[in-house]
């Protein structure tokens, strides 16, 4: 288990590839289905029968947030209760303002399309899409030097769908076409106990409500983590267990994958073990922490700092990272006041 890469942790909030059509077994096609995100869901809940009235395209969405907190699924149930198609792409995949024009296109009246990772369009695409958003055209460049000429497509009225972790790296001008920008925040523990309700029940998984809690305590606020999590403790059930997954093997499980009762693993450890132990607790900088754990910066800052600061272990300051009280007691180390410290082992 130590030496599982980062996408097989089950605590690392990206989708697998491998685990893709699982995942879409488990999505709720309705927003009736669709647990939490109360602010996002409300309004758009709104916006969508505003369209469907006017028989218009949805406006412009963007979803931003941590991975796993259900943004591509919330983009197929707002086309699904739109009754229109979805085109599933991501900004890595568009390479060329031709891909663009070529899905554009394709496009018909009112449909999605959902653009994943939407930061990470390059400049040229991106600048391709302004006008399609705007004004539902195309700006295309037909032949070359002084007898080059501009002519204008329309498009079919369609709605984007951007998805983004890093909201911070999209650019003023593409940020500024959308007209709904919903934030994607850590669900609770009762929205995790549904959500894993839920699955279970699809999964057909016998279960004692006490080991689900377990889990959605342990998930870091994320669903894929927590969907995750069952899948691995029913197949220790199956294997060691009563094939019903209760406290017992729950616990079991997830303390032979690493994960301890905050939902921490043993790198967010590590990462607070070597703040603490070589710079007295902090501040330093993410390129060191980095450095220091062997990991690469933008896994540290996507995958691992935010629920690290989001749970009170890790602050961040203008001089650079310093974990909190609450980390040295979680690790079973005493900080004394001032500069003196000193660990005691647990
Ligand atoms: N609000 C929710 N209700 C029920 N299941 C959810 C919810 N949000 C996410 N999930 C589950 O978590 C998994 C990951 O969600 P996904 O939409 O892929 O996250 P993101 O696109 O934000 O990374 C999905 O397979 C889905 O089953
Ligand atoms: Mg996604």
């Amino acid at each position: 288990m130590e030496f599982m890469d980062f996408e097989d942790k089950i605590t690392a909030a990206g989708a697998k590839e491998s685990e893709e059509s699982m995942e879409a077994s488990l999505r709720p096609q309705t927003l009736a289905d669709y647990v939490g995100q109360k602010t996002a869901t409300e309004n758009l809940k709104v916006f969508i029968e505003a369209a469907k009235l006017r028989n218009e395209p949805l406006d412009h969405v963007l979803f931003y947030g941590p991975p796993g907190l259900g943004k591509t699924t919330l983009a197929g149930i707002i086309a699904n209760e739109l009754g229109v198609e979805i085109r599933i792409t991501s900004g890595p995949a568009i390479g060329r303002a031709g891909d663009l024009a070529a899905i554009l296109t394709n496009l018909n009246e009112n449909d999605v399309l959902f653009i994943d990772e939407i930061h990470r369009l390059n400049r040229s695409v991106e600048e391709v899409l302004y006008s399609a958003m705007e004004d539902y055209a195309l700006d295309i460049i037909i032949g070359k030097g002084p007898s080059a000429r501009s002519i204008r497509l329309d498009l079919a009225k369609f709605t984007l769908i951007g998805a983004t972790t890093r909201a911070g790296s999209l650019s003023a001008p593409l940020r500024d076409r959308f007209g709904v920008i919903s934030k994607f925040e850590p669900y609770t523990h009762d929205e995790l106990l549904r959500i894993l309700k839920r699955t279970a029940g699809i999964l057909d998984v016998r279960y004692e409500e006490e080991a689900l809690l377990e889990m959605a305590r342990r998930s870091r606020g994320t669903p894929r983590i927590a969907n995750r999590m069952l899948k691995r403790v029913r197949d220790f059930s199956q294997v060691k267990g009563s094939g019903i997954v209760d406290m017992d093997i729950t616990k079991k499980t997830l303390d032979s994958l690493g994960v301890d009762d905050m939902g921490l693993e043993n790198l967010d450890r590590e990462i607070l073990r070597i703040i603490i132990e070589r710079f007295n607790g902090g501040p330093v900088g993410i390129d060191t922490i980095a450095a220091a754990v062997g990991e690469e910066r933008v896994t540290i800052e996507d995958a691992y700092e935010p629920y690290l600061i989001q749970s009170g272990f890790l602050h961040r300051t203008q001089k650079g990272r310093m974990v909190s009280e609450l980390a040295y007691r979680h690790l079973g180390l005493t900080s004394f006041m001032g500069e003196q410290l000193s660990f005691t082992e647990e």
